[in-house]
């Protein structure tokens, strides 16, 4: 059976694609990965991983071309959602996952998004799920860090930084990794590596 990763969060652009695009990219290195894609506006997951650059690790199919016999063969599944999910919406995809990545910028309004999306799952008495705070600029990561960890919201270590790169790469279809013009997107994919570290150790 694959592992189930899901990345959701009930508000949008918060940085769901690109973290789901670029776990699929480390996992893939791991093991045969299949990223499926419940969004299908511009800048989707499929859209990004479908432009000519050949070191992509993982395959990727629309949500409506998913049927569970097609998770056959792959080690790993990591579910890109929209955004717009309700709370029992998310409450079900964790139970459907082995973990629920929910990730956030650190500002005030993904914090609102975020408080949105936790209740339900608190209220479900639902665990398998980890924030992680991407975007991170000028030391505001790591207060939101510390602030959840210190009510006892699972946070992620690894925080993502914040770089224009991401947006530049996801226009080209390029993984972080192979933008190599632009020096910061090796560390923000260097960060992605760190994510999937912990993620591979929540799993396991
Ligand atoms: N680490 C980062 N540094 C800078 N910008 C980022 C970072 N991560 C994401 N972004 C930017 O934030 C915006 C939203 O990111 P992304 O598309 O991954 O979010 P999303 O949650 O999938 O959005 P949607 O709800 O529209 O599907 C994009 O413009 C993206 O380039
Ligand atoms: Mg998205």
């Amino acid at each position: 059976m694959a592992t189930v990763i899901s990345v959701g969060n009930m508000k949008g652009g918060v940085g769901k694609t690109t973290t789901a695009v670029h776990l699929a990219q480390q996992l893939g290195r791991k093991g045969k990965t299949l990223l499926v894609d419940a969004d299908e506006e511009l800048q989707c997951a499929v859209y990004w991983r479908g432009g000519e650059f050949e070191g992509w690790t993982f395959d990727a199919i629309p949500f409506r071309e998913f049927a569970p016999e097609k998770a056959a063969g792959y080690e790993y599944v990591v579910l890109d959602t929209k955004g717009n999910e309700q709370g029992n919406d998310l409450v079900s995809l964790a139970r459907g996952s082995d973990l629920l990545v929910i990730p956030t910028k650190p500002d005030g309004l993904s914090a609102t998004g975020l408080i949105r999306t936790l209740t339900p799952l608190v209220d479900a008495g639902v665990t398998n799920y980890r924030v992680l705070i991407v975007a991170n600029v000028g030391g505001r990561g790591e207060e939101l860090r510390d602030a959840l960890a210190e009510q006892e919201v699972p946070v992620m270590t690894t925080l993502v930084r914040q770089s224009t790169a991401v947006g530049d790469a996801a226009e080209r279809r390029l993984p972080l990794e192979a933008y190599t013009t632009n020096r910061y997107a090796k560390l923000v994919a260097l960060d992605y590596g760190s994510v999937a570290r912990e993620v591979l150790n929540d799993v396991r």
